[in-house]
């Protein structure tokens, strides 16, 4: 039976069974229906508002504020209800999509710095807390800087090609895009030693210096236990007035006592290289020695030639100084016991691995 709009009971009723409706649905489907049933085109309240228009002109106000009071409320019961289930898919939403933060996953290795490169940085930083500069020089070598500014004569056996990789000419190419002939480029090596850096740093510098150059250096030398073709060197190269041995002397056991740890200290013996006059080779304390504690070869050393430095545009009778070189591969094989030098260059993670992420032991 139709609904009047005049039925304020029916009415009430509708709107209860409405707002009954509304708040017994859970989704915004079952929204959706209750709302199409109880408010929508067919529904008995909406149809008992098209009446009014066909009433009696007295009754029409009273109509109009009940069916105007109905209609409110059902309006608010249906906003309430979208509020209430909009947030309950919020709330659902939130916990089917949380992220478990604290669930183990699986990780990328983590990758491991070479020890060779910390220990490089770990012999700076050393030289710098002394108040030395850090220079770099190139990898590929005039053969004067590499040899004769060194002071090694013309027929030096280091020079021979059994020792030292010389650089082939460079290949130059035509304006009309050909390749013409090799250039003869002579003189370019692969340097063989740290030691021109000193060279280089003394003529654009001059004296006083007070240097540490790291880097590569490279011999023709096969891959085995105890060669390797490419390897590193710290140069160290003081030069000031007055300097004597014993500067040298003091500055190789601070460094041991830094690399080495407070029991180790160096010595010298007589030795000879041509761009130091008098040489020594430097042994070291080494505790850890197998088969128990002794001397063990770390470096060259001595005072710089005079003719190094008049090489360099130096004033021998002003000037003196002292330097060494050592092998940083060889430091790192004394300080952790590594038996083979390929493993230091082979790039196999789980060797750096164990000196730790930071490549210092830790
Ligand atoms: N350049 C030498 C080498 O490669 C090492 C060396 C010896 C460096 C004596 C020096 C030095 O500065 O004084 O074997």
């Amino acid at each position: 039976m139709d609904l009047s709009p005049l039925d304020e009971a029916g009415i009430a009723l509708a709107v209860s069974s409405a707002i009954a409706a509304f708040e017994s649905a859970s989704t915004l489907e079952e929204l959706k229906e209750a709302r199409l049933t109880h408010s929508g085109d067919g529904a008995p309240i909406t149809q008992a508002n098209m009446q009014i228009k066909s009433l009696e002109k007295d009754q029409k106000p009273v109509a109009g504020r009940l069916m105007g009071s109905a209609r409110k409320e059902i309006q608010q019961a249906l906003d309430l209800a979208t509020a209430r289930i909009e947030a309950l898919n919020e709330e659902r939403m939130l916990a089917e999509e949380m992220v478990d933060v604290t669930v183990p996953t699986r990780r990328a290795p983590k990758g491991a710095r070479h020890p060779l490169n910390v220990l490089l940085e770990d012999v700076s930083d050393f030289f710098i807390g002394m108040g030395w500069d850090i220079v770099e020089g190139p990898e590929i070598e005039h053969e004067w800087f590499n040899f004769d500014a060194l002071n090694f004569g013309p027929d030096h056996p280091a020079r021979q090609m059994q020792d030292t990789f010389y650089v082939d000419g460079v290949e130059t190419v035509a304006s009309d895009g050909s390749a013409s002939d090799q250039v003869e480029q002579p003189g370019l090596v692969l340097r063989t030693h740290t030691s021109p850096v000193q060279s280089h740093t003394l003529l654009s510098r001059g004296a006083p210096v007070y240097i540490a150059c790291p880097g590569k250096v490279y011999r023709t030398d096969a891959l085995d236990a105890t060669h390797t073709p490419v390897f590193h060197q710290i140069e160290g190269l003081a030069v000031d007035k007055g300097l004597t041995m014993e500067h040298l002397k003091g500055t190789l056991d601070h460094f041991a006592k830094a690399m080495f740890g407070p029991e180790a200290k160096t010595r010298l013996r007589p030795s000879f290289f041509p761009f130091t006059e008098p040489s020594a080779e430097m042994d070291l304390w080494f505790p850890l020695k197998k088969g128990g504690p002794g001397w063990i070869e770390w470096g060259g050393c001595g005072m710089v030639n005079p003719e190094v430095l008049k090489n360099a545009g130096i004033d021998p009778e002003e000037y003196t100084g002292f330097a060494f070189g050592m092998g940083i591969e060889r430091t790192l094989m004394l300080r952790h016991g590594i038996a083979d030098m390929r493993d230091m260059v082979e790039g196999d993670i789980r060797f750096s691995l164990q000196f730790g992420t930071t490549g210092r032991g830790n």
